[in-house]
């Protein structure tokens, strides 16, 4: 487990060198309600580099420094305090079980980072921390202030950190990759505990428990992020996650929901029927965003992009919506005009690892960049027919991305925007009815990709997706108790 964080901030140190000192906070504890604190989760890059779990710490490294490269701040034993709190490391925890070379309390960080800081001429920091960013400006005036005294290099240039940890992110070790893994295939477990537990009637609080509860008991202590669990138009609200609705007769449930394991996040959605059977207008709608979401997994391989996945992926959902009438069409008018964004509203796929939304650069000099070995995604196409959508109006104007990115540039953002809502306002507007028999109708399907030397791992392939199998493994019973 240290290698693992050994190896990231080794990786860390060749990136910066020695002319370089990088800053990382740990996240801070956020309060629930009055002396109630949310669950702690630590800071994903924070976590990557040091394995340490503490709020409030800081890890510094600084290469080639006299004590070693790896230097971690954390807060001081208390014992009063961790009777209440649990067990801090204190600096001998840090040193003995985190590797660090060096560690100092926090009280400490001021004096310390600003004899720290001198010698080198950048400061590799991402600014935006406003627990952070005025404790790190005023050590960088200290040491100035040393230089205007004594002479010497203190850092004159800021560079953000998150950019080269970023990039060392993105691509998976076999070891993270087992990690990752092992999360997908336990969130698999539940996502099919799920689909056998459902009966319509339960609320769906209720199969978050179903959906849950192998992730506990196979060693994940915590999920990847919030579990949704939308059924009905709910499915329609991309975020939901409010889970307290029952479940009505004829409804999709759709889950969107993962664990994590060794601070590895899955994410996997799949959208099944309550009764176990498919509408015709639920089959429908799900056989489009199957045929799509099977295309953009086919295309998960190395030399492919992200673009490439996300424009094969919305073809086909464009042409299945003209073909069931959601759209006027046709399908180029339909993708040329972004009207399918009227039913599907987000990108195909992200970055998967320690953040759910991973870290790391999608696009090189603008250029959506190729896939390579170890890097792990999502696919995620999905088609949503909202309650509301019995009606949609179409702007008749075409839609070029790269040509409202060159126009952001040109202009600043604040005034492309007006000019693209002024050609927006002035456009022609078609009005098209919406078959009422697909309201309320949300539908996504994803999976874990790791990319491979010869092809991909798709590491979630084990929950049912094709519409027999979904079919049958709601078929199946569970044996979890139901109240
Ligand atoms: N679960 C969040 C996402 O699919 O991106
Ligand atoms: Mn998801
Ligand atoms: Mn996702």
């Amino acid at each position: 487990m240290t290698n693992r964080h050994a190896e990231a901030r080794q990786k860390l140190v060749e990136a910066i060198g020695q002319d370089g000192i990088a800053v990382i906070p740990a996240a801070h504890e956020v309060v629930r309600n009055y002396d109630v604190m949310h669950q702690f989760r630590q800071d994903s890059a924070f976590f990557y580099l040091t394995g340490f779990e503490e709020p409030e710490s800081v890890a510094v490294i600084a290469p080639g420094h006299d004590d070693g490269d790896f230097h971690l701040f954390v807060r001081p034993k208390d014992p009063d305090l961790e009777v209440w709190t649990g067990i801090r490391a204190g600096t001998q925890g840090a040193k003995e079980a985190y590797g660090a070379d060096a560690a100092y309390e926090l009280s400490q960080l001021d004096d310390v980072l600003e004899r720290m800081m001198i010698g080198r001429e950048v400061l590799w920091y991402t600014t935006g921390n406003d627990k952070f960013d005025d404790r790190v400006t005023g050590i960088v005036n200290k040491a100035r202030a040393h230089r205007e005294r004594m002479g010497g290099v203190v850092p004159s240039i800021v560079r953000d950190v998150s950019v080269p940890i970023g990039e060392m992110m993105l691509f998976k070790s076999e070891d993270e990759a087992d990690a990752l893994r092992r999360a997908c295939h336990l969130s698999a477990d539940g996502h099919i505990e799920a689909m056998k537990f459902t009966e319509p009637g339960m609320y769906e609080y209720q199969v978050q428990a179903a959906l849950e509860y192998p992730w506990r008991l196979g060693g994940s202590a915590r999920n990847g992020y919030p579990s949704i669990v939308a059924s009905g138009a709910n499915a329609c609200v991309l975020h939901y996650d409010t889970n307290r609705d029952q479940i009505g007769d004829d409804d999709l449930v759709l889950i969107d929901a993962a664990a994590e394991v060794e601070g590895y996040s899955s994410d996997i959605t799949r959208t099944y029927p309550a009764t176990g059977s498919f509408t015709g207008p639920q089959r429908a709608i799900y056989e489009v965003v199957l045929a799509s979401q099977k295309a953009g997994v086919e295309l998960s391989v190395s030399g492919s992009t992200m673009k490439a996945i996300h424009d094969e992926c919305t073809r086909i959902l464009a042409e299945g919506m003209v073909d069931l009438g959601l759209l006027p069409g046709p399908t180029d008018q339909v993708l040329a005009m972004h009207h399918y964004s009227q039913f599907y509203m987000h990108s195909t796929g992200h970055w998967l690892g320690l953040d759910v939304h991973d870290r790391g650069a999608y696009r090189i000099d603008g250029v959506s960049r190729p896939l390579e070995p170890g890097m792990a995604l999502t696919v995620e196409p999905g088609l949503y027919v909202g309650p509301d959508k019995a009606q949609v109006e179409l702007t008749m104007l075409e839609f070029d991305p790269e040509e409202r990115n060159e126009r952001i540039i040109r202009m600043g953002r604040a005034a492309a925007q007006a000019s693209i809502a002024e050609e927006k306002a002035s456009a022609e507007k078609v009005t098209h009815d919406v078959p009422a028999e697909f309201l309320g109708i949300g539908v996504r399907i994803e999976d874990d990709i790791l990319i491979t030397p010869d092809g991909h791992e798709n590491m979630t392939e084990s929950v049912p997706k094709e519409l027999a199998d979904v079919e049958a493994m709601c078929a199946e019973s569970s044996e979890l108790p139901v109240f």
